[in-house]
């Protein structure tokens, strides 16, 4: 097969929602079509139950398991489907969101009976960022829920996205007999359990066909008719290459945990989804053809089982073909690397790969070598873009415990940035040093492993914070005045660039009144 071929083949994407949505379902959904789970339940092991959220450890343990999960592939119509896992936990949002820097499209699960939840909002807007094609999938109707026009009006004023339903819901909850695929012009009838038969799938080219009052009854034909009628004179019509350009997002409805509606998204995806695109470096846009191997770090797994201290980086293959034993340029450190056991994951297996092409995700076992954001090639150097620091929402002083341990602290601090568990500021005013993360189990965790891995301990302090954003400015003078000014305000990140601490909405809302030529970013790149 052509490497275009390959590239053709491969769908990598996510699926994004906010807690208890029903991404987990989904998933395992997913992998049982692509037959690369036999039962269900077998996907439950990489998400995070509610009642752990205060033992950190639990939680880890449970992250630990889900590297088996963290890339899920699997073959379905002539594709090789890559389902990055996103973490739903919102102290792993953060993850999540660099996740998404490595995925070329993104299913939106909400639940019909609440439909717009704020973690979902997030993860839209980060997907926004890259103009992410999004597909979105209501779920669990056969619990009562949000009236479904409703429903898709929230998706369009609270996610911003311009919808298209491809399917429409018959009835909900008790009164709920399935869908009509207006993609496929099929009635799909509901019957729980997933014990779909091809004898609930009728094709009708005419929804004034009398066949729809047989199978679902005169109340909801007519309902049916009505809503149709409805929804095309409001929404467009399906256009492919808006949805690839992220300016379109068909909507689904289904029940994932009956396995309904779950076949049709996925035919759907396999269609429309786009393979491995082009992406942008500072230098040149790659193109997934290119001969040449490039690949960026996503996301750092580090192992805290003291007796198996690894870190696996996820590497996101952007051209060319990885192979292994191979001499890479690891464009940060100038050197040149080789990987001996670079990791596929298929499905929960792991295996070790000879070779991986554009859109396909390769764990590489890491003795600190990668931070996230690094380059792989075959000796051009390029700096992927898109793969920035988001703005954290909980900050705390760092002090250190134990002064004979300074040099280890701040080892330990750096490495850990460098893995992405938070970030690190520098406030310019006197040095003292501010870990902002997303949430606050991150906290604990850098605690309990600088003492464990570094042999440094750390306290922490409260800071009133409300935000910290990035900053840029095109006239130095003006600059230099406000850093002077404001700098009480002004920290430094890892790298050296300026962040303004707004320590309240007003604060800030005063300060970017006060300074139009200065902008305040939520994202380290802009
Ligand atoms: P998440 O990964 O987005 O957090 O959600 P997950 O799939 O774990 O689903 C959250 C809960 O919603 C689960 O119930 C799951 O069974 C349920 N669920 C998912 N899809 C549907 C659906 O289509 N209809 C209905 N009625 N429920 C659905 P749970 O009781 O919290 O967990 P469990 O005991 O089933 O694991």
């Amino acid at each position: 097969m052509s490497i275009a071929q390959e590239i053709d083949k491969r769908k990598t994407f996510g699926i994004v929602s906010h807690p208890d949505a029903g991404k987990t379902t989904l998933t395992e959904k997913l992998l049982l079509f692509g037959g690369a789970i036999q039962i269900a339940g077998a996907v439950k092991s990489n998400k995070i139950k509610k009642h752990a959220t205060s033992d950190f450890m639990e939680i880890e343990r449970q992250r630990g398991i889900s590297v088996a999960t963290s890339v899920m592939a699997f073959n379905y119509g002539g594709k090789k489907i890559n389902i990055l896992d996103t973490p739903g936990h919102k102290d792993f949002a953060e993850d999540t969101y660099r996740t998404l820097t490595a995925v070329d499209s993104a299913i939106v699960v909400i639940d019909v009976a609440k439909g717009v939840e704020n973690q979902t909002e997030n993860l839209v807007k980060v997907c926004k960022m890259r103009t992410t094609p999004m597909i979105v999938f209501i779920n669990k109707l056969d619990r009562e829920g949000k009236d479904a026009l409703d429903l898709l009006d929230e998706v369009e004023v609270k996610l911003g996205l311009k919808v298209c339903p491809l399917s429409w819901p018959i009835g909900m909850g008790q009164r709920f007999r399935g869908v009509y695929n207006m993609y496929e012009n099929k009635l799909v009838l509901f019957s729980p359990h997933g014990k779909q038969s091809e004898e609930n799938l009728i094709t009708i080219e005419d929804l004034n066909d009398t066949i729809l009052e047989e199978k679902v009854g005169e109340e909801l034909a007519a309902e049916l008719r009505e809503e149709v009628e409805m929804i095309t004179g409001i929404y467009p019509d399906f256009d492919k290459e808006a949805y690839q350009r992220g300016e379109l997002s068909p909507v689904f409805f289904g029940s994932a945990l009956n396995n309904f509606g779950v076949k049709e998204l996925l035919d759907c995806f396999v269609e429309i989804a786009p393979s491995p695109l082009p992406r942008e470096t500072e230098e040149r846009m790659i193109e997934p053809t290119e001969p040449g191997f490039t690949g960026f770090v996503f996301k750092i797994h580090a192992n805290m089982d003291p007796k198996h201290r690894d870190r696996i980086a996820f590497l996101r293959i952007c051209s060319g073909i990885f192979q292994r034993n191979t001499n890479y340029l690891h464009v940060r450190q100038e050197r040149k690397l080789k990987f001996s056991n670079p990791t596929a994951f298929m499905a929960s297996k792991k295996t070790v790969v000879e070779e991986a092409y554009p859109g396909d995700i390769i764990g590489l076992y890491d003795s600190g070598n990668f931070k996230i954001g690094d380059t792989l090639t075959e000796g051009e150097v390029l700096h992927f873009k898109g793969i920035p620091n988001f703005s954290p929402e909980q900050f705390r002083f760092v002090n250190n415990a134990n002064p004979l341990k300074s040099k280890q602290l701040a080892k330990g601090l750096d490495q850990l940035m460098d893995e992405g568990v938070a970030q690190l500021f520098t406030k310019e005013n006197n040095n003292r040093k501010i870990i902002g993360t997303v949430g606050a189990l991150q906290f604990e965790v850098i605690q309990y492993r600088l003492e464990h891995e570094y042999g440094a301990s750390c306290t922490y302090e409260a800071i009133n914070l409300h935000q910290a954003l990035w900053l840029s400015w095109t006239d130095d003078k003006k600059f230099n005045e406000f850093l002077k000014r404001r700098i009480q305000y002004i920290a430094k990140d890892k790298d050296g660039k300026y962040v303004f601490l707004a320590e309240s909405a007003y604060i800030l809302q005063t300060v970017m009144g006060n300074n139009p030529d200065i902008s305040f970013h939520k994202t380290s790149e802009f």
